[in-house]
């Protein structure tokens, strides 16, 4: 018999307060992604695992996902992230819908990873994507979303940046300058993913390893360029670094200036083929990133149908929870019970109810204490429960159907009328 009270490793338990920090994030997140029109979606935890096979890229399906053979000897996996499975919605109405569609999602997603700040084995991740629009605009807009995000939580530009990298420029550096081979790159893009995980010493032993001394050294210096006019003559006319440029510009003309170019923006995912960033919060505290994304373009035909554009993020609750902690963003414990009726005497219990049922058709959230415990124990539970109000339902209340409304922060007391009970709890007491 299992006796351990902890949650599965690297899962969370959501008691009230924590689910109201929940709320309160995703309440965020809904918010700014409706505001640009973007509609919600859903789907199962479960998925047939070869959605994943072709699709999200080696690591994480051969070392991170929850795999098991259902009853009827079927493969299936735990989501480990959502855009295969918007790209599967959508290939699987292509006809149906109307583009562009714009699409969020706040699903549960699962990772076999060894846990640490900022890394869990399930979070939830706010899924914005937009499909079928192949102009840079669209990126730009991606982008913006995840900007507001961050101001509507209450950061400050100079706490977070946002750095932007080109798959296709990538593609170039690795196939025409450093000349690898398709696998190659494809090892050294992975090494360079997981750059931010290992000692700087480590991972420049392992490119030289991989590279050699003398081509380490110039892809090195690349590595380290951070600004589009650093780059050398010949690659600041590539379409990929041209789209850069435009992206970076359009977006500090708007106002976003924490914005960089970052050449070690790789991503994890093989489908991305774009533009892609992710957003780091700049005190090394919480080292992971706040947001992934980017543009794939081939991800919805490979379910045989015609192509659709898409651009998109993926953006945690662990990480932004982290982020909101360290910056003291966070709003105080409100419960969303409002009203506490103590009762006094068991006799009194039907009473009470009738005037809570009452009270809650007025859309007052109340709780009744059926308990028969001294009412001063009764009072220090809705103290310990942060609940606003208390009213002592006694004899003389029954009497008189007149209540002492408490506002317990204050420790403000007064006799009010049964009708003044609501609006005074409405408008935050006296
Ligand atoms: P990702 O970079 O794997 O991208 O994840 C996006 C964000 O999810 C990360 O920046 C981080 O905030 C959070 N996250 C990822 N893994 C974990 C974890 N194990 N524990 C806690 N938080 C985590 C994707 O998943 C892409 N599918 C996003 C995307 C959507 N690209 C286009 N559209």
């Amino acid at each position: 018999m299992q006796r351990s009270t902890e949650p599965y490793k690297g899962t969370r338990d959501f008691y009230p307060e924590d689910t109201f920090i929940r709320n309160y994030i995703f309440s965020v997140m809904r918010k700014v992604s409706e505001s640009y029109g973007y509609l919600e979606y859903d789907a199962s935890i479960l998925e047939d695992s070869a959605l994943y096979k072709a699709k999200s890229g080696e690591e994480i399906v051969n070392e991170q996902t929850y795999t098991f053979v259902d009853r009827g000897g079927r493969e299936v996996t735990l989501r480990p992230e959502m855009t295969p499975t918007a790209a599967r919605m959508v290939a699987g109405k292509r006809k149906e819908l109307a583009f562009p569609l714009r699409w969020y999602s706040i699903p549960n997603l699962f990772r076999y990873e060894r846990p640490q700040r900022g890394r869990l084995r399930e979070h939830w991740q706010l899924n914005v994507d937009l499909f079928g629009v192949d102009s840079v605009s669209a990126d730009e807009e991606i982008i913006s979303v995840a900007f507001d995000i961050m101001k509507a939580f209450g950061a400050h530009d100079e706490h977070f940046r946002i750095r932007v990298n080109n798959r296709r420029f990538m593609k170039y550096v690795l196939n025409d300058v450093l000349k690898l081979s398709e696998t190659r790159s494809r090892q050294l893009a992975k090494l360079i993913d997981r750059k931010d995980k290992m000692e700087e010493e480590k991972f420049y032993e392992e490119i030289k390893t991989m590279l050699g001394e003398e081509t380490a050294d110039t892809f090195l210096e690349i590595l380290m360029i951070d600004t589009l006019d650093a780059l050398p003559r010949g690659m600041i006319d590539l379409p990929s670094v041209q789209e850069l440029n435009m992206v970076l510009n359009d977006l500090r003309a708007r106002g976003i200036e924490n914005i960089v170019f970052d050449p070690t923006v790789i991503r994890g995912f093989d489908y991305y083929t774009g533009i892609v960033f992710e957003i780091f919060d700049v005190n090394p505290v919480n080292s992971r990133s706040l947001f992934g994304g980017g543009r794939y373009d081939d991800l919805v035909s490979l379910f045989g149908v015609e192509p659709v554009a898409g651009v998109g993020f993926g953006m945690g609750d662990v990480t932004i929870r982290d982020y909101l902690e360290t910056y003291r963003l966070l709003p105080d414990y409100q419960p969303t019970t409002q009203l506490y009726l103590c009762v006094i005497g068991h006799e009194l219990h039907a009473y009470a109810s009738k005037l809570a049922s009452e009270l809650r058709r007025e859309g007052i959230n109340v709780s009744v204490d059926y308990s028969n415990r001294p009412v001063g124990s009764q009072v220090k539970t809705a103290d310990r429960q942060k609940i606003p109000f208390v009213i002592c339902v006694g004899e003389e209340e029954y009497e008189t159907k007149r209540f002492r409304l408490r506002v317990m922060k204050s420790g403000v007391e007064k006799v009010v009328e049964r009708a003044d009970i609501g609006a005074l709890i409405r408008n935050g007491g006296f």
